[in-house]
């Protein structure tokens, strides 16, 4: 019973819609840096039957549901790399959430790539073991799937956990198709590349109405989307040339304008979507006088809440974690970045 470890990831570069709803196909590239907490573990074993548990809530009908389609959609994708028979006819899933409710940090790319990387360990360990042939040698003997095979079958479950298969800077590139596994993960740089802090200031912990998936559905109807999606290229190669190079003032502004982005799509989809809050907004303008007025490499992102990611160099992150805390009416996390998903035992 493999158990696998991974973390939420923040998009630098985000994702916002789809080009097939269904198969989670992306319509654009994104980038994000993992974290290196807090963690979910997901343990899988064989069952003859679906089985889905969580060590820490209730979970809902719509959360089985959308595990249930990812395993039949992840069984979809097996038979396209000639692993049809991998999975056994269905799977137990345990899921050990330790990510607090109250950061307000999306756990769908956390949980998905857990489930992604149990998944393929189990897979690897039944030919292995079990006497079984590696389908059309596929699994040749105890070779993996590669990480950008999990990362399809992350991403199928959640689209942004794609890239929390990968430690350090993880990104979704789309390939020229529209099949299940024509957008992949890959990794731009590993952790010890470049370790940056995520300062997470919380303004405000209620439960968000309208989710990503649902969101993401609606993307295409902003007048604003085609020249998002047009933007975003030139956005990959800047953000990916300043991960390399480790230019945080180039990160800054690409990874700022393409948030800004995000949440004008966002905005003016019908029926709008506001995550932003007057005190994001606020704390937004605040950290833009605090970077001036001190010249402190740190940049402000957004994902789908009012929640702000201070992204700062080691430099920066005493000066910008004193700011943090003087938000006395928001919740304060730190993170930095981290590993990506991991098999913690078997
Ligand atoms: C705003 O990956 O959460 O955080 O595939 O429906 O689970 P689903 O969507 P999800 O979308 C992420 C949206 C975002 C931007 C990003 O992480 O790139």
């Amino acid at each position: 019973m493999p158990t696998a470890r991974s973390t939420p990831n923040i998009a630098l570069i985000k994702y916002w819609g789809n080009r097939n709803d269904e198969l989670r196909l992306c319509a654009a590239d994104s980038i994000s840096m993992t974290l290196d907490g807090p963690y979910v573990d997901v343990t899988v074993d064989h069952a003859e039957r679906f089985a889905l548990t969580s060590t820490t809530k209730q979970l809902t009908e719509k959360e089985r549901a959308r595990f249930a389609k990812t395993l039949e959609l992840i069984k979809r994708y097996l038979a396209t790399i000639d692993l049809a028979d991998a999975l056994p006819a269905s799977l137990a899933i345990e899921i050990d959430s330790h990510i607090p409710q109250s950061i307000g940090l999306a756990s769908s790319s956390a949980v998905f790539s857990a489930f992604a990387k149990a998944i393929a360990e189990l897979i690897e360990n039944s030919y292995g073991t079990a006497g079984r042939k590696p389908a059309l040698g596929k699994l040749d003997g105890h070779s993996a799937l590669t990480d950008e095979q999990i990362s399809v079958m992350a991403r199928l479950g959640s689209g942004s956990a794609a890239r929390s298969i990968f430690g350090g800077y993880g990104a979704i590139r789309n390939l020229p198709g529209d099949g299940i596994g024509d957008a992949i993960g890959y990794q731009i740089a590993p952790e010890t590349h470049w370790r940056l802090h995520d300062i997470i200031i919380v303004p405000s912990t209620e439960e968000k109405k309208v989710g990503s998936t649902e969101g993401h559905g609606k993307a295409g109807t902003s007048p604003h989307f085609l020249d998002r999606i047009a933007a975003i290229p030139r956005r990959i190669e800047e953000c990916t040339d300043a991960i390399l190079t480790k230019d945080f003032e180039k990160l800054q502004h690409v990874a700022e304008e393409d948030s800004m982005d995000m949440h004008h799509c966002m905005q003016t989809q019908n029926p709008p979507l506001n995550y932003l809050s007057t005190e994001t907004m606020r704390i937004v303008r605040e950290v833009e006088s605090l970077r001036k007025a001190e010249h402190l490499p740190v940049l402000c992102t957004m994902d789908a809440g009012p929640t702000v990611h201070l992204f700062c160099e080691e430099e920066a992150r005493e000066r910008v974690l004193a700011y943090a805390k003087a938000q006395t009416k928001c919740a304060l996390f730190e993170a930095k970045t981290g590993t990506g998903a991991q098999i913690v035992s078997w």
